[in-house]
């Protein structure tokens, strides 16, 4: 999604802007720019299409002096992005760039056109500086106008305002998109997330949900959606939430994927008391899980297929019924919910549209609400009843690695809690479990040594037009998120499948150019999953096989490469077999030579429906 970053500064500030755009980056986007105000009164934009390094030769050629100034890089939703698209957008009394969508732009932008106002480009943004600007033009000052226009504006969205003539104000505001406040000695800042502020301070208050914001040099006024002025605590933003770094890796997912060990252990040991064998949640609850009559686990992609692995443990070891969907179908199917329910809601990033309009509408029914969230001070935390903290740390790639396998992390630990408090897991299989759990982070980096292996293979597998994942039980979910890993970095085109359905139709697909990757521990459904594989290899299909010592010696069909797992207790087998099939993902587009952490079209969080 967008990002913003906006700077009352001491020293030139375009060089600052781009560089804090770059934080942003890994959001996704498809055009940047700033804009300053130049001897502290005239605006001057410079703006271009595709990546920050084409911002930066045009202000390279055209440099900015200001001290004051606003920066953007955009996703495009209306309109194409082009130059001419890309924010700042601007009339002579303001500049305004936004995150998110102004759902009534059409009804504004006709209301001002009537009124005189010219429009230069065919986003939805532009209403808002058009509006301001109307009032401006009508005597307010640009607070009054601001306030006045965001109470016309529906939609979700984050803003800064820039105004010409005035060098000592930026105005932010916050609905729906995050939005931080930062303090610096003699110096403000606001930016999409600590990230993006991450040089300047550490000192970052976040606006709550229709709050907006007064910047000056010396201060900030935080006012609310009624216009009151406000306070709002400033945290000191931990020097881990600025690891984003890539260090020696060519790439952030590379580096993430590699992270997981120690990730994962960090995340465990948050759940679970490891020399005691057993489960210890971080937070009290105020749901007892022994009385819980259902379980919806609501997210979108790589957050769903957590979530739906999590179903068979919640199913098989408390026996809490459990209904999962995506939060986009979630929302507007309005599902009735039981009196005694609990819903999970499962979010990297924690400011999912979906995700967080279902966890309103769950609230709205009464169901007590939870969730697994990265980013601890996001909206979805924020408005849980609980929050279960993944502590994957900043996740940069597009593409979900380290994320998704701490999600499972806290999800198995919730429900062996579970499972304990319903009675249904004795002591000894807690204890079973928990140290199951322990030995994880050894377990990937085992895994990981595989890598040489994998990338040998993703020469083959780039070749692909098309390429069918397979997976029984739990390994049904990270067969889809195998293929979902593949189709968002390489854009090979990819299904994921339970291996029953392969007979219901997507047999028609094989043939000797279609790789087929088959999840199969060793486990109670490998057998099953080995008639598939049959199926396949009748068939002439290349099978990838991805399984354990007992499973490769036991499947008796030919593969085009069987990747050997170590050995690893049911539980834990869907963490450990995420890593073959994002290391495979990965290798495949690098060698395709796509962009692998800002893959086209995709943005890291995706703030809008
Ligand atoms: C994962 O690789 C994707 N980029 C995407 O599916 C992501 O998991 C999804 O958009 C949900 O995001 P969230 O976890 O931040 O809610």
């Amino acid at each position: 999604m967008c990002g913003i970053i906006g700077i009352v500064g001491l020293e030139p500030v375009a060089g600052h802007l781009v560089d804090a755009l770059k934080r942003l980056e890994y959001r996704g986007y498809d055009s940047a720019g700033v804009a300053t105000l130049e001897s502290g009164s005239h605006l001057a934009r410079r703006r271009a299409e595709g990546k920050l390094r084409n911002l930066e030769a045009r202000l390279a050629k055209e440099p900015l002096a200001g001290l004051i100034g606003i920066g953007h890089t955009r996703w495009a939703t209306h309109g194409a992005p082009t130059e001419a698209n890309a924010h700042p957008h601007a009339t002579s009394r303001v500049a305004v760039v936004h995150n998110g969508i102004i759902e009534n732009f059409r009804e504004l932008r006709a209301e001002l056109e009537a009124k005189g106002q010219v429009f230069a480009t065919e986003t939805d943004s532009e209403a808002v500086p058009q509006m301001v600007d109307w009032y401006m033009g009508q005597g307010d000052a640009p607070a009054t106008a601001v306030a006045k226009t965001l109470k016309r504006l529906t939609g979700a969205f984050a803003l800064a305002f820039l105004f010409p003539g005035h060098d000592d104000l930026i105005i932010g505001a916050r609905r729906g998109s995050p939005l931080a406040v930062g303090w610096g000695e003699g110096e403000m800042f606001l930016g999409s997330d600590a990230i993006a502020l991450a040089p300047f301070t550490d000192r970052v208050a976040y606006l709550e949900e229709g709050d907006w914001v007064e910047i000056t040099r010396a201060s900030a006024t935080i006012h609310d959606e009624t216009d009151a002025v406000v306070e709002r605590p400033i945290a000191i933003v931990s020097a881990a939430a600025f690891q984003v770094d890539r260090g020696n890796y060519r790439h952030f997912m590379a580096k993430e994927i590699h992270e997981q060990p120690e990730v994962i252990g960090h995340t465990l040991a948050h759940f679970l008391d490891l020399a005691g064998s057993t489960v210890r949640l971080p937070n009290p609850t105020a749901f007892d899980w022994a009385k819980l009559d259902r379980l919806s686990i609501v997210a979108c992609g790589t957050a769903y297929y957590a979530g739906l692995v999590a179903k068979y443990w919640f199913e098989q070891f408390a026996r809490l019924p459990v209904e999962i969907d995506v939060a986009s179908e979630f929302r507007y199917r309005e599902p009735p919910l039981p009196k005694n329910g609990l819903a999970l809601f499962v979010s990297q990033s924690g400011e999912t549209a979906d995700t967080l309009a279902s966890l309103r509408y769950c609230k709205a029914e009464g169901q007590h609400t939870a969730s697994v969230v990265n980013v601890k001070t996001s909206t979805i935390a924020r408005e849980s009843e609980a929050i279960f903290p993944t502590l994957a740390g900043p996740e940069i790639g597009v593409a979900s690695t380290k994320a998704f396998t701490c999600q499972l992390s806290v999800l198995a630990s919730l429900a062996i809690a579970a499972g304990r408090a319903r009675g249904v897991l004795t002591r000894d299989d807690e204890i079973r479990l928990v140290r199951a759990l322990g030995d994880l982070p050894g377990l990937i980096a085992r895994v990981l040594r595989l890598e040489p292996k994998i990338e040998k293979l993703a020469r083959e597998i780039a070749k692909a037009t098309d390429v069918l994942y397979l997976g029984r039980g739990s390994a049904y979910p990270i067969a889809l998120e195998g293929a979902l890993k593949l189709k968002e970095i390489s854009y090979i085109h990819a299904e994921g499948y339970a291996a029953g359905e392969l007979k219901h139709g997507p047999i028609a697909l094989i043939d000797e150019a279609m790789p087929v990757v088959v999840i199969a521990p060793h486990d109670k459904l490998f057998e099953k999953t080995v008639s598939n594989m049959q199926e396949v290899a009748a068939r002439g299909g290349r099978i990838v096989l991805v399984t354990d010592e007992r499973g490769a010696a036991a499947a008796g069909v030919e593969t085009l490469e069987t990747i050997v797992m170590p050995d690893a207790p049911d539980l834990v087998a869907p963490m450990i077999y995420a890593l073959p099939v994002q290391m495979l993902a990965y290798h495949t587009a690098v060698f395709m030579g796509t962009d692998v952490d800002q893959p086209r079209n995709l943005a890291k969080s995706v703030t809008v429906e």
